[in-house]
């Protein structure tokens, strides 16, 4: 991958009356990446979003994008990016297409650009067939495609989308997420904020999880999960007599991590099922162990978040917290 800086954050707070709703965040962000900001509500997501997108000034610390400050150069950054809001404030009354026509006004597109660009942005997230009706009869679902075009009108070299699928039914979420990746493959960047794992570990390169404005942890979905401590290959076995020596046999291999007795076999903590496992099943060989059932349990983002935060990404934020 293009290890390009697209995005550099450092040490950067944002603070309301005493509130720290951002609070010193510093990481960097590669081009041609999905990056997720992952958090429960108020974790400081959005804050985040409008600060890289020059809408909000920080109290302290800075952003770059392609390398421009977003306070010094806002109006460089501005032609470089595309914003999806949480909630956008669109007239409802207009069409889809007219939407788009008003937004190619702001941004000085030629009719004819205009009109070419709306038509394959409108083929782009499947609206064609509903472009001439007003905006208010979409459903949820349509609505978020007229948004995800609405911010790739500018043609950005790096898309925000704040909160892409909040709220929307599994089939359209499914759809947004196949335009993010398509955006992807067509080589831009992509910086989005989520409050669903799944979205976070399905879509995303790397990700930040972030809560009550800080970071708690970032790398890939795989790396976070395996920075738990690995994997886990649990052995129910036949003969459990044999179970002592196929631990001892298995004890210190290269991919295996620790080794745990369980009642009908062993726990087996392992880096990389795909090396692990072949050294697990030559030992059992080896050793005339039969083996009744192989369970493997991959650590889930759950579990990632879990760890970092003390709680569920479901569970409330503590009133203490957001007070402090
Ligand atoms: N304009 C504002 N004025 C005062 N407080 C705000 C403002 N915007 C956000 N906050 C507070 O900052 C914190 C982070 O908000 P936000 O960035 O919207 O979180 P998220 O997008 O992760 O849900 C919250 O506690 C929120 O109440
Ligand atoms: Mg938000």
């Amino acid at each position: 991958m293009d290890r390009t800086i697209a995005i550099n954050v450092n040490r950067l707070c944002k603070t309301y009356d005493s509130h720290k709703a951002v609070d010193d965040l510093s990481f960097s962000i590669y081009a041609g990446e999905i990056f997720g900001l992952l958090g429960p509500n108020g974790a400081g997501k959005s804050t985040t979003l409008r600060t890289l997108i020059t809408l909000l000034h920080p109290t302290s610390g800075t952003a770059t994008v392609m390398g421009h400050d977003t306070v010094r150069e806002a109006d460089t950054v501005r032609t470089l990016i595309g914003y999806v809001p949480q909630e956008r404030a669109i007239d409802r009354f207009l069409t889809g297409r007219e939407h788009l026509q008003l937004l190619g006004a702001l941004y000085h597109l030629t009719t004819d650009e205009a009109t070419k660009r709306i038509n394959e942005l409108l083929k782009l997230v499947d609206l064609e067939d509903h472009a001439d009706r007003p905006a208010k009869t979409y459903s949820g679902g349509m609505k978020r495609k007229l948004d995800i075009a609405c911010g790739l009108l500018p043609n950005p070299k790096i898309l925000f989308l704040d909160e892409p699928t909040l709220g929307l039914d599994v089939q359209s979420r499914l759809r947004i997420w196949e335009y993010v990746r398509m955006l992807k493959a067509r080589g831009m960047t992509v910086v989005m904020t989520t409050n669903y794992l799944d979205e976070a570990d399905q879509l995303c390169d790397r990700l930040a999880i972030i809560d009550g404005g800080k970071i708690k942890t970032l790398g890939s979905p795989v790396e976070l999960k395996i920075a738990l401590g690995g994997d886990i290959v649990s052995l129910t076995l036949k003969e459990l007599d044999r179970i002592p020596s196929l631990e001892t046999e298995l004890k210190g291999r290269p991919a295996i991590k620790s080794v745990r007795t369980t009642t009908k076999g062993l726990d087996i903590r392992v880096e990389s099922p795909e090396k692990a496992l072949p050294a697990i099943l030559e030992a059992t060989n080896r050793l005339g162990c039969s083996i009744e059932f192989i369970q493997y349990n991959r650590p889930r983002l759950d579990d990632v978040f879990i760890a970092h935060t003390g709680r569920a990404i479901t569970e409330s934020i503590p009133e203490t917290e957001s007070a402090s």
